[in-house]
């Protein structure tokens, strides 16, 4: 019998199912609701039913609430209206989950007075990525259950539990043998009933609480060892403070002071941008002119040029994807040298406990190196990542012309470099693109996908669903110096040296920005990647700070000095030596150095990227703003509390930034001119994001 449109309700054998198909992944909207209260209240009132079975079809359980439901009006029934009728129903209710049980999902089982799941399924509270808090009885419930520290590290990580360990940590009653769930959950139903088992209410528990209650440094542990972590961050700190409402509160006061901590974070701006960063990057997967079910073609063996600091990361990638790859070298000892580095990052992660031991075998076992370009002649993709000079990539890539086969993804992963430039040096323009990885490159989840002028849909198409199956956010970009993330970089870093030119130091800047919510600096940066690349020792001309540091030998960490002085322990401490470097640098130059106050930092540093960011999109080298703050969030570390460079600048406000980029014109020239778009947005009234219309997610 259809309730409605998205709830069907049956008997089978004095077991009341109810069984929700809301695609794609049965959210918690308003008719889901609607129907199963009506479907409890059915079998509540029919006496031929003795148990309940909740359980969804399709791809999963309920994987949560329905965001876009979010700051509009409430709609009845409210989950915890529903919530408190399967609570209390007067018949035990099973929720039968496989899938996710996410969110609201997993607070709706837990109103359940017992839960089976298959195998395959897994549990999680992740409203922490979306800057919130469970909000539905979540924080409450939960530690009742599973106990306080597994629940602070559940709902604080957002980490989706699998079924196996959601069971041995007393989330789930019983796991699921067969194939068939909703036969099994119906038997287990039959038995409770069988064997008058009692309705078990999570809310009436307390033994848990009960030993946090004799652990008082708990919480304060749980904040410290995670301080790193959650820097920045509101929801997990409100997520601990959930929790101790848990603890110290009876259940009701607990359940107010979840819903006020929730409120306050909904109506805050962290949120807003944690939900805005999101959906950013869901939107990134559409490419305005590649249609969803564009052709692609099959990558099963790639190739990577160069194996240093890059090309090990790229590699590693596809490796750890199960597809093989073929390293190409000029020298054994780079070769060996680049393999090493790789083994041992797979080691190391073996060693951490993040994959195992045999990954490790398999892995390398994946992996061909050799010296010779003709070995590539049967990838269907290769990536090159040799010296960023365009006369070795253009060369490099004449010669791949010669030996890749027809078909073949030809991939530069310049940083800068003009990909049009490098294509015409093939007979086959159609078939190159830029495929720009982030170091480390087998962890920074960016990929930018450099679409060049004559590059085909379909290696746009099979970049992007490549980046996929590599577990990374690919994001599409346009043709230009240094593509949408250096570009934009380019202009905070040139602003960041003049400002110490001024009268900053190094370290200010760096503070400034950590405090902003950036992991480093753009200084730490330079010195983690080593001041000395791009730099020549032949051609260093003692023009800038930072060949004056080259030029002493002082390279970045790698070399225990850069900007920072580095221990072993790689502490930086600011630097007497650069310091005075930087006072004698600027005295040479005549600059009379002055006080700068932080904010001057931060908005020199900040409000050109916002400027740049803007000419990327009038000039179409990004699709839409968000893709922009997706590259940012993915790339370099942009504070995702803050939600990306563009979003960041529109809730500052574009006019206050305008006047700003025009007071900063006026002293500092013409670096500082606002982008015609941004003056022309500005007068319209009107935000990055209502650009471009493309933004049809
Ligand atoms: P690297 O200097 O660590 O490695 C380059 C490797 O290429 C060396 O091992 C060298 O022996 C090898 N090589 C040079 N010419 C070759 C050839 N003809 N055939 C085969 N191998 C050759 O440089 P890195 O940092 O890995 O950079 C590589 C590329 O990636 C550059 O285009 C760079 O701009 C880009 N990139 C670098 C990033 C970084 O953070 N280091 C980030 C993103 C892109």
């Amino acid at each position: 019998m259809n309730i409605n449109a998205v709830v069907d309700y049956a008997v089978d054998a004095g077991v009341a199912v109810i069984t929700v198909d809301s695609p794609p992944v049965n959210a918690l909207s308003a008719p889901v609701r609607a129907g199963i209260y009506r479907g409890v209240e059915t079998a509540a009132a029919d006496a031929a039913v003795g148990a309940i079975v909740l359980i969804c079809a399709g791809r999963t359980f309920f994987a949560g609430a329905d965001i876009t439901e979010f700051g509009k009006p409430p709609v009845s029934p409210l989950l915890q209206d529903l919530q408190a009728l399967i609570e209390n129903a007067p018949k035990p209710v099973v929720a039968a989950i496989h899938g996710t049980a996410l969110g609201g999902g997993l607070e709706l089982a837990l109103v359940a007075h017992y839960r089976i799941a298959v195998p395959a399924a897994s549990c999680g509270l992740p409203e922490v990525d979306i800057g919130l808090i469970p909000g539905a009885g979540g924080s409450q419930r939960l530690p009742r259950v599973v106990g306080v520290e597994a629940a602070l590290e559940m709902i604080t990580s957002a980490r989706h539990v699998p079924a196996a360990q959601a069971h041995a940590m007393g989330l789930l009653d019983v796991l699921a043998q067969g194939p068939d769930l909703r036969a099994e959950a119906v038997a287990f139903a039959r038995r409770v009933v069988a064997e008058g088992r009692a309705l078990p209410r999570v809310r009436e528990l307390d033994a848990k609480l009960e030993a946090a209650r004799a652990a008082p440094g708990l919480f304060a542990q749980f904040r410290a060892g995670h301080a790193r972590r959650f820097r920045g961050f509101l929801a997990p700190e409100y997520a601990i403070r959930a929790v101790e409402a848990a603890v110290n509160l009876p259940f009701d006061a607990g359940i107010a002071e979840e819903k006020r901590l929730f409120r306050e974070l909904l109506d805050g701006s962290q949120s807003a941008a944690q939900r805005h960063a999101f959906f950013a990057e869901r939107r990134a997967a559409k490419v305005p002119g590649i249609p969803a079910d564009a052709p692609t073609r099959t990558i099963a063996r790639v190739g990577v040029i160069g194996a240093g600091t890059m090309g090990g990361g790229i590699a590693m990638n596809f490796l750890s994807a199960g597809i093989p790859v073929v390293l190409v070298e000029t020298s054994r000892e780079a070769l060996d040298r680049g393999i090493g580095v790789m083994r041992g990052n797979y080691e190391s992660s073996a060693k951490r406990g993040t994959s195992g031991a045999a990954d490790v075998a398999r892995n390398m076992a994946l992996l061909t190196g050799s010296l010779a370009l003709g070995d590539l002649a049967d990838c269907d993709l290769v990536i090159e990542a040799v010296f960023e000079q365009m006369a070795i990539k253009q060369d490099v890539f004449a010669h791949l012309d010669r030996v890749a086969k027809p078909g073949a993804i030809l991939a530069s992963n310049t940083s800068y470099l003009d990909i049009d430039a490098i294509a015409a040096c093939t007979s086959r323009p159609a078939d190159v693109l830029g495929m720009h990885f982030f170091s480390p490159a087998n962890i920074m989840r960016l990929l930018e996908i450099v679409r060049g002028r004559a590059t085909a849909v379909d290696v746009i198409a099979t970049a992007m669903k490549l980046a996929r199956t590599i577990g990374k956010v690919g994001v599409v970009v346009g043709n230009c110096h240094g593509f949408v993330g250096n570009r934009m970089l380019a202009a905070r870093n040139r602003e960041a040296d003049r400002l110490v030119l001024e009268g900053a130091l190094p370290w200010d800047v760096d503070r400034v920005l950590y405090d902003f919510g950036f992991p480093m600096g753009p200084f730490r940066m330079r010195d983690l990647a080593g001041l000395d690349i791009g730099w020549d020792a032949a051609k260093s001309s003692s023009s800038t700070v930072r060949e004056l540091l080259c030029e002493m030998g002082r390279r970045g960490q790698k070399t225990g000095a850069g900007y920072y002085d580095h221990d072993a322990a790689r502490n930086a401490a600011p630097s007497a030596v650069t310091e005075r470097l930087i006072l004698d640098f600027a005295a040479r130059q005549g600059v009379a150095r002055r006080a700068i106050a932080d904010e001057e930092i931060l908005e020199r540093c900040l409000y050109p990227m916002v400027n740049e960011g803007a000419k990327i999109l009038d000039e179409g080298i990004a699709a839409r703003a968000s893709d922009i703050d997706t590259v940012w969030l993915c790339g370099y570390g942009w504070p995702r509390y803050r939600g990306g460079p563009m979003f960041w600048a529109e809730f500052e406000g574009l006019p206050g930034i305008l006047g700003r980029l025009r007071a900063l014109q006026q002293v500092h020239g013409e670096e500082f001119r606002p982008a015609p778009l941004l003056e022309r947005l500005v007068t319209q009234g009107r935000g990055f994001r209502d650009f471009a219309g493309l933004d049809a997610g």
